[in-house]
């Protein structure tokens, strides 16, 4: 199936949040806090006041009523303490977003009390320490066996420890909300959301209103990647803001302002260690992983999580450390946890097989586990050991020589290299409705369609189930008033809403007019197996021997994740989620000014992301994989896999090619020369 909103969007007419019109609409323009860590000690908005066109100021001097301060980051103006550089302080509503911006400028006098602050992550923090649990709510640390035991009588052992640098998310929409203050005190949202249910909860709870009085509207967002998941502080500032006006406003972050203030990948380092017996057994697996959070907020990442399912050892321990910086809370980014520990354990599962001098496939297929190597569980399904195989043979990998840096074209060094990817298979609780109006068929179900096409799964879902054609369905998604969903994250989507579908329409074939459905029961049913996604990724590189530049002249995902409903939209997802993985091993990295403890390079002009001319030949197969323990549609998700183990097959395909092994990402030309 196309899109079915295809039209719509490249015509204009799908709407996006700053879009929706307003009568009397006015505009707010954020103040961000120039200095890192201190406490303010006056705010004088006179200049501000006297601009013609400015309608209010909102900082602390007047803390506006909040009905919960318990999200720091969204209790606006709320304290006279400063916990990052970047944070809101203040904000100007006015007539014209121009104007707005000019007296937040240049017409709020804001004195600070600075203090010293610490933005850099290290190893050896004395403030570091093992948070309770990791996100979304697993154990800090896992031990089974004896590792040190494990080491000593391992035959090859590899110690490394790489670094992942702080990421952005870049979506093309960036966050933006209008809000609107109805007559009888409800407040309607026009909000950039990956969920329009939760961003309601979250924002009513924040402004103390019933869940009930909050309406938050969404049908087409561009783009989120995790950062817009959880409800981001323009959502409250348009609300208060409205607020404060007496009338609609509304607020499109600048590039430059969602560095600050709509999260960000945390920077990690990871030590590996890896023992393994003569013939590549693995005796022992250590991945002890240190990160950062806020003064404001934990936050903690799931790094070292995807080590606890990937390979079979005896002993083995995984932990995480974080330390409280001066920082903007870190927050969700595509594959949060996998995408840069798996950087992290398949690179040193690369340096593993060169170290024991046996073929990196090879390796990974001698450690294959039977179940779950953590709690014993059976894989619902595993087809990792397919994926390399598949993959092998598409790429051309067999006479592969392991030798590094011997291929020389011209005066490119060429390498392959390969990593496996891995991505749970949860999903959450959904609602949706199924009726017949005029003859066809609707579908209600606050699912968000942030880009994935999520509102054409579901037609085809529905479709399927209702054994009728996708052209008499209509599915409505993207507002808070539809029937209840979950968020589009952690790749549950379409596993979460398509279960809620396929009942809603069940019932609705049934009763005859109309269904609905609650999956909570259902939900609560997913016990007894281990469910993950996996894959093997390989890329080809050719690394210019002067000037150390990298490219990726081809790069070939092969996945296994259950069944595929809708071909074209998996395509996608893989290769967004590779491409965006190629990025991620080649030029994104947001540099921390240790100074003023600002990010330095917060905008597209700095901030390198893949490309139309970085990308070659990109692809992306699958395996069809049959599970039965998953969901009505034996789907597992696919939003986030395709990033997971991109950055290690580039890197291993680097090392091939050069016989240089970077552990410290990206792997820019300095590196390399
Ligand atoms: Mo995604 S980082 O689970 O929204």
């Amino acid at each position: 199936m196309n899109r079915v909103e295809g039209r719509d969007k490249v015509t204009g007419r799908a709407r996006y949040a700053f879009e929706y019109p307003a009568e009397d609409v006015a505009y707010v323009h954020p103040v961000q806090a120039p200095v890192t860590r201190g406490r303010i000690l006056s705010v004088d908005a006179t200049d501000a006041l006297a601009t013609p066109g400015v309608l209010a100021v909102l900082s602390c001097a007047e803390p506006p009523a909040l009905g919960s301060r318990e999200d720091a980051e969204l209790a606006l103006f709320q304290s006279d303490q400063v916990a990052y550089r970047g944070q809101l302080v203040a904000a100007v509503v006015a007539r014209t977003p121009e104007t707005a911006r000019e007296a937040a400028e240049h017409g709020v006098r804001i004195g600070y009390d600075a203090e010293p602050h610490d933005v850099l992550l290290r190893a050896d923090h004395p403030g570091l320490y093992t948070p309770e649990k990791v996100n979304p709510g697993m154990p800090a640390e896992t031990r089974r066996g004896d590792v040190e035991a494990g080491f000593a009588e391992a035959a090859v052992t590899v110690d490394a420890t790489y670094t992942t640098p702080t990421l952005h998310n870049n979506p093309m929409e960036p966050h933006a909300t209008m809000a609107v203050w109805e007559e009888n005190g409800d407040l309607t949202l026009y909000d950039s959301t990956q969920g329009a249910a939760d961003d309601r909860d979250t924002i009513a709870e924040v402004l103390g209103l019933p869940p009930e009085r909050v309406r938050v509207v969404a049908p087409h967002v561009g783009g989120g990647f995790g950062s817009k998941g959880t409800t981001r502080p323009n959502a409250i500032l348009a609300a208060l803001a409205a607020r404060a006006a007496g009338r609609p406003v509304k607020l499109a972050l600048t590039r430059q302002q969602m560095y600050d203030l709509t999260g960000y990948r945390t920077p990690t380092i990871q030590r590996v260690r890896l023992g393994a017996d003569a013939e590549g057994r693995l005796t022992a697996i250590s991945h002890e992983a240190v990160e950062q959070s806020s003064t404001l907020m934990e936050f903690a990442e799931q790094t070292a999580s995807p080590t606890r399912v990937m390979y079979a050892a005896p002993n083995r321990r995984t932990t995480h450390r974080l330390v409280r910086l001066d920082v903007p809370t870190p927050s969700w980014m595509r594959a949060p946890g996998e995408c840069p520990g798996m950087f992290a354990l398949e690179s040193a599962m690369d340096e593993l097989a060169v170290a024991a001098g046996i073929d990196p496939i090879e390796l990974r297929i001698r450690n294959e586990p039977d179940v779950d190597p953590e709690n014993d569980l059976p894989f619902s399904s595993r087809n990792l050991v397919a994926c390399l195989r598949e993959g092998a043979r598409r790429f051309g990998w067999e006479g592969r020589d392991p030798r590094p840096g011997i291929r020389l074209d011209g005066r490119w060094l060429i390498g392959t290299g390969v990593a496996a990817s891995t991505y749970p298979a949860r999903r959450m609780a959904s609602t949706a409705d199924a009726t017949v109006e005029d003859g066809d068929f609707v579908i209600r179900i606050a699912a968000a369609d942030i880009g994935t096409g999520a509102r054409t799964v579901l037609t085809r879902i529905a479709a399927e189930t209702l054994g009728t054609a996708p052209e008499r369905v209509r599915v409505e998604v993207g507002d808070s008033a539809l029937p209840r969903a979950s968020l589009a994250g952690g790749s549950m989507g379409t596993a979460s809403w398509g279960s809620a579908v396929v009942r809603a329409c069940e019932a609705l074939l049934k009763n005859g007019e109309r269904g609905t459905a609650d999956t909570t029961e259902d939900v609560e049913g997913d016990t007894g197996f281990s469910r993950h996604a996996f894959g093997a990724q390989f890329a080809e590189v050719r690394v210019d021997l002067d000037t150390g530049e990298v490219r990726v002249p081809r790069l070939l995902g092969v996945f296994a994740a259950g069944r595929i409903l809708e071909p074209k939209l998996a395509r996608s997802q893989f290769v967004g989620g590779m491409t965006m993985g190629m990025g991620m091993a080649l030029m994104e990295q947001t540099i921390v000014d240790e100074r003023d403890g600002g990010f330095l390079n917060h905008d597209l002009a700095q901030y390198h992301v893949a490309a139309c001319a970085d990308v070659q030949d990109i692809d992306a197969v699958w395996i069809e994989e049959e599970d039965p323990h998953l969901n009505p549609m034996g789907a597992k998700g696919i939003g986030e896999i395709g990033i997971v183990g991109t950055a290690a097959a580039v890197a291993n395909a680097v090392h091939h090619a050069t016989g240089r092994r970077v552990r410290d990402l990206p792997i820019t030309p300095p590196k390399l020369v």
